[in-house]
């Protein structure tokens, strides 16, 4: 098994990922070349700006896999979305237009707005476990709310979320302070997968065997590995082994003395 990507907009043509399927094949090289060979294709849903039904990705996901075949490039990709918090989302899920993580629909990839927590994420983090669904939340180290208060991201794994953390946020893509609290995220045990969250060969592209080496130099072939196992769980609907986890600010002063 190689890498698993859950969050990736390399679908052409839905959304401000690949412009074309010339593109996405290209892209699919440099994925297939990192050692990924499972991609979950996570086009934006009910973000404000695009709208991806479930009935148009599960045809175009089926079409790009059927293109990549013909391509000889050994990639499988899985229908998903990235699913914006909004309060539309649990009408959404009656009407069955949400895509999971899995086909089961026990995890869903939640996109929390850049600008921060809105007030009833809580409510509806609960709402969505009623239903069976665990979210997880896509990037927390790129949202301004967790920035500024990063233990709140503890809170919501004590709720029982799971957490997608971006292969580029960790290598400095967008700057020191993401890196820095990604690295934090994984050292609180706050962070359960990576993922490319590509849109093209710039800014945010695939980094996954470069975040990998990274990760395993800096927390141990283990974590690592664990990441991916995670990955895969997430996939196929299983359990994802909930680690001891801790609080952000308590991490940072308890193992101050190693970071030098
Ligand atoms: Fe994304």
């Amino acid at each position: 098994m190689g890498l698993i990507d859950l969050h990736c907009h390399i679908l052409p043509g839905v959304d401000d990922g690949s412009k074309d399927l010339e593109m996405s094949l290209a892209m699919a090289r440099v994925a297939v070349k990192q050692g990924i060979s499972h991609i979950l294709v996570t086009p934006h849903h009910m973000d404000g700006t695009y709208l991806n039904h479930k009935a148009d990705v599960l045809q175009k996901t089926a079409a790009f896999q059927t293109a990549l075949t013909t391509a000889e490039i050994p990639l499988t990709v899985f229908p998903g979305q990235e699913v914006h918090l909004t309060g539309d989302l649990l009408k959404a899920l009656d009407d069955d237009d949400i895509l999971f993580m899995d086909e089961g629909g026990r995890y869903l990839l939640l996109e929390l707005p850049h600008s921060g927590i809105p007030e009833y994420t809580e409510d509806m983090v609960f709402e969505l476990q009623t239903r069976g669904i665990t979210p997880v939340i896509a990037h927390p180290e790129r949202n301004h709310g967790f920035q500024q208060e990063p233990d709140r991201l503890y809170d919501f794994v004590k709720m029982g979320c799971l957490t997608q953390l971006t292969d580029s946020s960790y290598l400095g893509v967008f700057g020191d302070k993401v890196e820095k609290l990604t690295s934090k995220i994984i050292n609180a045990n706050l962070g359960f997968a990576f993922a490319s969250d590509a849109h093209n060969f710039k800014g945010r592209r695939f980094l996954m065997d470069a975040a990998f080496n990274k990760l395993t130099e800096q927390a141990g072939e283990q974590v690592a590995q664990q990441f991916n196992k995670n990955a895969k769980a997430i996939i196929n609907g299983d359990d994802v082994v909930m680690p001891e986890v801790a609080k952000i600010s308590a991490v940072k002063r308890k193992r101050r003395f190693w970071l030098f």
